[in-house]
């Protein structure tokens, strides 16, 4: 077993190093938030991920995790992960500020022969820079390697466990075979590629997955112009081995910590070197459309929206997760603000208090009865689970008004009616629309 580091304890840092001491290493981390760190020095995670606070306790209490706020005169450990945040700047590109302060930091504390790891999403060419920094420094040299981090919030600490692949990607072979011997007990495919490559794999993965939720978000669009229900169709879909299931699923869109950005960094990278991301763009341009969607389905079923009440299900990006970065739900609640409705958010983990810094004027109400109190329309806009398992009789009493717009198509359509509620979705059949008489003509002229 080995003596590592972790630099940044968020979302991927904190899991990460959990999970490296329940391999059996010993990890040593740094964030420079000291209440995060205290946090984590007592076992308790600063962040709602399933599992994550068990791994946490029993790590720290085996003495095989450790969280300080500050660098350590000289690094133990001869393998440092980087795991810092990497938001957007202003011009879309990837901002790196951060993986530089913690590249230097971390390089004047380290012994002979150590590797820096990069886990963070960083612009395809980071990896050469802090190689070059490394060489400008004249410090202790160290190799640098690239491993890119595919975990999803909601089930980090099983993805990190059981990982499709694990990428790294360095031209130093035996500093990818010390890496990769950290997640010997995983079992999993290695990939060894190039720096750039690894970084690349990030990119374009995410941006994938992207693109399939809007393409699924587009074809939603199709299917209500011409009566077909969408989720029948990525059922269809799914079943072929070549697509698969996974991000076919029409609803509000994707958003968070990483697709937002990464995507749009990607896109950056690309027009500053002279490639057209017209398909990327697009890809965007569509998820920012379903937010507007999702609007306008709440301005047909309720009139006019002015001094209207609405009740929206979900402030996080998605279930399981307490992180509402990019977050369609909060996007859509400040859309709904703008057209003057009164707008009650309820989430079963995220603070209030977040909420209300990032919708100034939301409600926040403590369940989804306070919330739907009086509301002329209520708006499921995460699918947690909690809100499929409802009780849709007992809502139904306290609304003004029964219309519920299922922006995730997360609910069945047959409950909601049994309870009396108008149901609206994406692009199913619930919806109000029906295929326009032109649009059917078009169908049968050109088939
Ligand atoms: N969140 C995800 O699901 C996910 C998945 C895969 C990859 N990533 C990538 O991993 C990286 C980290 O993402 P995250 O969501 O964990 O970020 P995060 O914002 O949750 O955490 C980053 C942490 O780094 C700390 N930090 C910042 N600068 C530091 C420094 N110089 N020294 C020490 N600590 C420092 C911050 O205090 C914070 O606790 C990003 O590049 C992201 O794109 C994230």
């Amino acid at each position: 077993m080995s003596r590592i580091a972790v630099i940044g304890c968020g979302y991927v840092g904190a899991v990460s190093a959990a999970c490296f001491a329940h391999l059996g290493h010993e990890v040593e981390c740094v964030d420079t938030d000291p209440e995060r760190v205290a946090l984590l020095d007592a076992g308790r995670s600063p962040i709602h991920e399933p599992g994550l606070d068990e791994l946490l306790r029993t790590g720290v209490a085996a003495g095989r995790l450790s969280f300080r706020s500050t660098y350590p005169d000289r690094f133990a450990a001869r393998i440092v992960f980087i795991a810092v945040n990497t938001p957007e700047s202003q011009e879309g590109a990837a901002d790196i500020r951060a993986v530089r302060d913690a590249v230097t930091a971390v390089a004047a504390r380290l012994q002979p022969g150590s590797i820096i790891v990069n886990k963070s999403t960083v612009p395809i060419g980071t990896g050469d820079l802090v190689v070059g920094m490394a060489r400008r420094s004249g410090q202790c040299p160290f190799a640098v390697v690239s491993n890119p981090e595919f975990l999803r919030e909601g089930s980090a600490i099983s993805d990190f466990m059981n990982p499709d692949r694990i990428v790294l990607g360095s031209d130093d072979r035996v500093a990818i075979d010390r890496v990769a011997d950290l997640y010997g007990p995983l079992e999993a495919h290695v990939q060894r590629v190039d720096i750039r490559t690894a970084e690349m794999i990030k990119y374009a993965s995410n941006a994938f997955l992207a693109t399939k939720i809007s393409f699924i978000n587009e074809i939603a669009a199709i299917c209500e112009a011409l009566g077909a229900d969408v989720a029948e169709v990525a059922r269809g879909m799914g079943m072929d081995s070549r697509i698969g299931h996974q991000f076919l699923s029409a609803g509000l869109g994707w958003g968070g910590s990483c697709f937002p950005k990464d995507v749009k960094a990607l896109a950056h990278m690309a027009a500053v070197h002279g490639a057209h991301p017209q398909l990327l763009r697009s890809v965007m341009e569509i998820n920012r459309d379903q937010q507007f969607r999702a609007l306008q389905k709440v301005r047909e079923a309720v009139g006019v929206l002015d001094d209207a009440r609405v009740a929206i299900l979900g402030a996080s990006f998605k279930a399981n997760t307490d992180d509402i970065r990019n977050s369609p739900a909060l996007a859509l609640a400040s859309l709904l603000q703008l057209e003057g409705a009164r707008v009650t958010v309820y989430d079963p983990v995220v603070q209030a208090r977040r909420v209300q810094d990032a919708v100034p004027g939301v409600a926040v109400a403590a369940s989804v009865l306070e919330a739907a109190r009086d509301a002329e329309a209520v708006v499921l806009a995460t699918d947690w689970l909690e809100f499929q398992l409802l009780d849709w009789q007992a809502v139904a009493r306290v609304v003004a008004r029964p219309v519920v717009i299922d922006a995730r198509n997360a609910l069945e359509p047959r409950t909601l009616a049994a309870a009396g509620f108008e149901y609206r979705c994406i692009g199913r059949p619930g919806n109000k629309q029906r295929p326009a008489p032109a649009a059917l003509e078009q169908l049968e002229v050109s088939a």
